[in-house]
């Protein structure tokens, strides 16, 4: 298995950079390409992927490592 990056956006999504599996609970795979962007915020119309409604929502979140 390569290697995945994860890049935690300030008051955005998590992006996933390499191939990954993303299953919901019932184990049904999500439709996924080379680069994925997670929801953080919870408000995104298509979730669990970001759709860029963190930048209209009001969410704030800027932690550092
Ligand atoms: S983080 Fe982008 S829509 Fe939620």
């Amino acid at each position: 298995m390569s290697q995945i990056k994860i890049t935690k956006f300030d008051e955005g999504p998590y992006v996933i950079e390499g191939e990954i599996t993303l299953v919901d609970g019932k184990g049904n795979a999500f439709r996924t390409g080379s680069q994925t962007a997670l929801c953080r915020c919870g408000h995104s119309g298509t979730q669990p992927f970001c759709d860029g409604t963190h930048k209209s929502c009001g969410f704030r979140e800027a932690s550092e490592a």
